[in-house]
């Protein structure tokens, strides 16, 4: 079976592009060597994430994440285990979306493609359709303090 859960933080302080690209390659070459995918979205302040493997090596992977000093009020949203993955090919794909560091035109532009990856994306189970569904809601209520 494969584990998945999927979780919501806040950023302790803003993070730069290269804190944000090791952040990645690091997630990467783990998640490769554990046989982990899933999905990260970075959304002004925010991250949600999805996770899905082994329970066992996502379980422990949780763990560290909850443990990790560049964000807080972690909470897991939703958890379940299914037959198959709804990320296979993504190691752990990313989506940044900041209004701070993009111009406006360019940040509409990004919240209409993820918009649309989230309408076009078939979840594959529970778990996964609460991850999209976060995200849409999150895109069309943005947070009042951004
Ligand atoms: C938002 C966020 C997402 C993360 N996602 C992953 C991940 O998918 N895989 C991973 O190995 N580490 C991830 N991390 C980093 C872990 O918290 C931890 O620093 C890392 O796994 C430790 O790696 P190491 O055991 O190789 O030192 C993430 C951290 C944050 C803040």
């Amino acid at each position: 079976m494969i584990y998945t859960l999927t979780y919501e933080s806040e950023i302790v302080k803003p993070m730069s592009e290269h804190e944000m690209g090791n952040l990645l390659e690091q997630s990467r070459k783990n998640n490769k060597r554990d046989n982990i995918t899933g999905c990260l979205i970075y959304y002004m302040g925010g991250f949600i994430q999805v996770l899905e493997g082994d329970r066992e090596k996502v379980s422990a992977l949780y763990k560290k994440i909850k443990m990790d000093g560049r964000h807080k009020n972690i909470h897991m949203f939703s958890e379940d285990a299914n037959v198959e993955r709804s990320f296979p090919n993504w190691g752990m794909a990313y989506y940044p979306i900041d209004a701070n560091t993009t111009n406006k035109s360019e940040f509409e532009q990004f919240k209409r493609n993820l918009l649309l990856l989230a309408d076009l994306t078939e979840p594959k189970h529970l778990t996964a359709k609460l991850f999209w569904d976060r995200i849409k809601f999150l895109i069309t209520n943005p947070p009042k303090d951004f």
